[in-house]
Order: structure tokens, then sequence, then C-alpha cells
């Protein structure tokens, strides 16, 4: 250990304090303080925290008369899309699937705070009647459209999960999918790799101590993508396997259609190097990120960093100006990915910043970790969408979608009223329910009394969700639930379905150890 080199180093940073407890360290708090910070660069991060805190100082104001809609050019809506082309973009999508030249990129070393859980989101059972986690259902669309894909080239075809963890989440999900085998999926085709963190700072510029012997670090944002896939060696790996096309997505969408061919598909008719999937925001105070222009260049304006004056302005149809919602879905070739992980552009990508409450050592006894009441300092995060920056108006699209097939989040407890472990299972269910139908099921209810596909309203619904009770809750919906080994999206349900009386609530279930689905009627 240079000791002494470090501490040259901090003091020509002014960090100095980091080291201040060092006399009382045993051996093994002294090596790992010592490993923590020789990793640091710290001119870098005084650099990032100087131009982090300029750009706040001057942020969501300027934004105001910059913002611009999106040109109806680059958009695309399912909705109002022919279905001949809906199904030529399925088509080419699956080719490329069948091709093996499409990989799916999991953002997955976020720390969850808001549903607050010990351990990674993805390893989370929002309770449906299969126990299946978010991690098991992503697992089981990619075996499934894999067979899709083969399906549509007739050879066999792999899709590449890379999964981006950081240190708090990595361990945790390896040994899951280790327990698991991999849900059926191959060891090598399921590629974990890790983003960096960072230091969290004081309002003062001073980097937080978070122990005697430990710095207080955060992941770097989900847009330390770009440093990770630069230093980890996935960009080659990617090559080698002939990938194009990369579909980049977040861990708690319950609905998400992973490597979506219908978005491939569009992407690849707009000859896009990058785009993004959206649903229309429901109302301005949303908390999603809106895709827009800002200055000419693509953007997502995050709900943190708009106004309430922009997010509520309209146009002339009454529909919010700025409302393509982002939901975290992102379209890119390897080339583009290739491009933007280059330092050059990559050190463009600007830090935003989020004042936190950050645990600190005590002054009085250093053994003593606090808990502040209010922020006490920032954290620095890198955006995966910054770099739309990158892309021009030949080059960008953006894909809208119905949020109820789509767009279930899993951000908060059950004690929220959205975007909880009861919200993700209600879509699920609800989506699986009306694919049956749509393959032509009929659902009985106990007495074998047909049930109408509309259910009437019952008791309780004619409430504010937050008045519901939780049985209630559960009643008033026809649920069924669709092992995503037997459908992806409601595709080849009519030969199992049509023409048949089923009394709810339908399990149509299957595992990867499962040959054939098995259907458990009547009962959860
Ligand atoms: C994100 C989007 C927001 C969008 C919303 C939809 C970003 C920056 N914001 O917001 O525009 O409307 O989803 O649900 O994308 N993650 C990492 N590393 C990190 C931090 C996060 O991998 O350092 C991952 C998380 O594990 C998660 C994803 O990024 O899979 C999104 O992070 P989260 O904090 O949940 O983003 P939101 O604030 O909900």
């Amino acid at each position: 250990m240079d000791v002494e080199g470090l501490k040259s180093r901090l003091a020509e940073a002014n960090q100095e304090h980091l080291m201040k407890y060092w006399d009382q360290l045993s051996d093994s708090e002294k090596s790992q303080l010592y490993n923590e910070l020789n990793h640091l660069d710290f001119k870098e991060i005084n650099g990032f925290f100087k131009s982090a805190m300029e750009d706040l100082a001057s942020a969501s104001e300027k934004l105001d008369d910059l913002l611009e809609p999106l040109p109806k050019e680059v958009c695309g809506r399912v909705v109002n899309t022919q279905q001949e082309d809906l199904l030529q973009y399925d088509v080419d999508g699956l080719t490329e699937i069948g091709e093996s030249r499409v990989a799916v990129l999991l953002l997955a070393g976020g720390q969850g705070t808001r549903l607050g859980v010990p351990y990674p989101k993805g390893m989370y059972n929002v309770g449906l009647p299969s126990g299946k986690t978010l991690y098991q259902l992503q697992a089981e669309r990619l075996l499934k459209l894999q067979r899709l894909g083969e399906a549509v080239t007739g050879s066999s075809c792999k899709i590449p999960w890379y999964i981006m963890t950081s240190e708090h989440t990595k361990q945790a999900t390896l040994d899951f999918f280790k327990k698991n085998q991999y849900f059926g999926l191959q060891e090598e085709d399921v590629v974990l790799f890790e983003q960096s963190l960072l230091p969290c700072i004081g309002f003062d510029g001073k980097i937080i101590l978070e122990k005697p012997h430990k710095v207080a670090l955060a992941p770097d944002g989900n847009g330390g993508l770009y440093r990770a896939l630069h230093k980890s060696g996935v960009l080659k790996n990617m090559e080698a396997r002939g990938i194009k096309y990369v579909h980049v997505y977040c861990v708690d969408n319950i609905l998400v259609k992973m490597a979506d061919p219908i978005f491939i598909g569009f992407c690849m008719s707009k000859g896009a190097n990058c785009g993004a999937k959206v649903v229309e925001k429901a109302f301005p105070t949303e908390a999603v990120g809106v895709v827009c222009k800002v200055e000419g260049k693509y953007q997502v304006v995050e709900y943190s960093e708009i106004t309430l004056k922009t997010a509520e302005k309209r146009d002339a149809n009454g529909r919010l100006m700025f409302n393509a919602g982002n939901i975290c879905n992102h379209f890119f070739t390897l080339d583009f990915l290739k491009f933007v992980s280059e330092p050059t552009q990559e050190k463009q990508l600007k830090h935003h910043v989020a004042k936190k409450k950050i645990p600190y050592v005590s002054e009085e006894d250093s053994k003593v970790t606090l808990k502040p009441d209010s922020p006490n300092g920032i954290k620095m995060e890198k955006f995966v969408f910054d770099v739309f920056h990158f892309a021009t108006d030949r080059s960008f699209a953006v894909w809208e979608v119905i949020r109820e097939d789509e767009f279930a989040p899993l951000k908060n407890a059950d004690t929220a009223d959205k975007d909880t472990p009861t919200t993700c299972r209600r879509s699920l269910l609800n989506l699986h329910h009306r694919y049956l139908l749509a393959a032509g099921a009929e659902f009985v209810d106990k007495d074998g009394n047909l049930i109408p596909h509309i259910p009437s309203q019952k008791k309780g619904e004619e409430k504010g969700s937050g008045d519901r009770q939780k049985g209630e809750d559960e009643a008033m919906f026809v649920e069924s639930e669709i092992s995503p080994l037997v459908s992806y999206a409601g595709e080849g349900l009519q030969k199992l379905v049509e023409g048949r009386k089923f009394t709810t609530p339908v399990h149509l279930s299957q595992d990867f150890t499962m040959d054939e689905p098995e259907i458990v009627e009547g009962e959860w």
C-alpha cells in the first residue's frame, strides 16, 4: 500500500478528511479503505461535482422554453397502424431474432429503495398464482421468443441476455440464477456485468464517509451502462455472436415484452439506430420521463426535472403536449452502442443530481453511522437515454404502445396506491385474461353461469383505488395466468382454448421442466 502517495492525492483534491480515522483502523479495515480510495479518480469526481452543481443551479426553469414535441415522422402508434404493417414488423423482428442477431440488455443495478426489499427487484414475487418472480417471467419470455424466432427461420437461435448489475445486486442475482438453473436458459447466454459506483458528496464538495473505513458509494445511474459496456468486454461478446440489435429495458415492468419483435421491426422500418418505446402519459404529474426534443436534439426530460407548467401544457386537441411517456425500453443498433460507449461520447453525458439523505459517520462517535432527516448531499447519476442526443431525425424512432398491454412497473411497496405488487399482479392477470378471451375462450363462474366479457361493476368499484380493501380488489377482476412458455404475447392460444368454457380463475401453467402446459381451473 502506498499510503503516503494516496494521502498526497487526497490532499491535492481537497479530500484528505477521508483518511481522518486511518490510525484507528484495523489492518483489514485499512486495506478495505485503501482499495476503495485507490480506485477513485478524485480529480474526475471533483469535476463531476462542479458541473453537476452548476447544472442544478440552472436546471428546469431554463428547459421550459426549449422543449419541443416530437416530429411526426419519427413516431408510430400501435393503435393507428394497419394490421398488415404490424404483422410485417413482427415478421421482420422475428426474422432477426431467428437469425440470432438480437440481444436483450437488462438494467438491474438500481438499489430499489422505494420498494424497500433487501434483494434485487428482479427476484421479487408479486404473488401470481404461479409464484413466478420478475426474473423467471423474463427468462421464460426469452425461451418462448427463441422458439418463435426459430419457427420463422427454421434454424436454432439464441437471444443472449446481458444483465447490468452493481456491487449491491451482483452476487445475489448470480446466486439466484444459479439456484434456479437459469430458468432453462443456457448459462453462457446469461451474461452478468457490473456498473461503477460513485461517491456521494456533501453540498460542500466533500466526499461522505459512511463508516471510518467506508466511503458512501452509490451506482452511477443506469447511464453508467456505457462506461460499463466499454470496460466489461460485453460489446466484444455481442460482436462475436453477430448481434446487430439490442433491446435495453428496466427490471421492474412486469409486462415487459423483451426483444419485442414488433418494436424491433418498427425501428428497422425507420432505419433507426436508436429508439424508445413509450405510452401516452396518463396525467401531468405522472412519474415518467417524456421523450421530446430540446434545442433540436432528442432527449428524455425526466419527471424530476420538468416543471409543472411544462408538464401541464396541452395542444389544440386538449392532449398533453409532452405526452410520450418513457417506459425505459430502448432499441439500439450495436454500432450505435459502440459509438456512444467510446470515451469521447460517453464523457459528454452529464451527471444528473439527486439531493439525498446520505448516512454518515458521527463526529462524536465514529462507531456510529447517523441517518440524516433532510438531504445532506448529492448522488450523481447518468441516465441511459441521454445518448438520444447522438441520434438524428433520420436515425431515431418512437413507438407508442398500449399502456395496459405493456406497462405496469413495480416501484413501491403495497402501502402505496400506484405501481405496487398488487397493481402489477392485477395488470398481468388482466392482460392474460384478455388474451384468452381474444383466443375464443368463455368463462363461467362456480355455478356454471357465463361471465360477461366486460364484468359489470361490483361493490367497491366506484370507490377511488386508495379506498378499496385488498380482498375487495381481488374479487372485482376476472383473471387468468398464462405461462410465457405457452404464449409470449397472446399468440398460439386458439388451439388450446377456442370454444372452451373455463371455470375462473384459469392458469395455463408451464415451466421449463414441463413439456406441455397444464390447465388448472377454478382455483388459484
Ligand atoms: C425510469 C426512467 C423514467 C421512466 C421510468 C418508467 C431513467 C433514468 N428513468 O425511472 O424516465 O419514465 O423508469 O418506469 O431511466 N438502474 C441501474 N443502475 C442505476 C440506477 C438504476 O441499472 O444506477 C436500473 C434500475 O435497476 C431499473 C432502471 O434502471 O431497472 C430504472 O431505474 P429506476 O430508478 O427504477 O428509474 P425510475 O426513476 O423509475
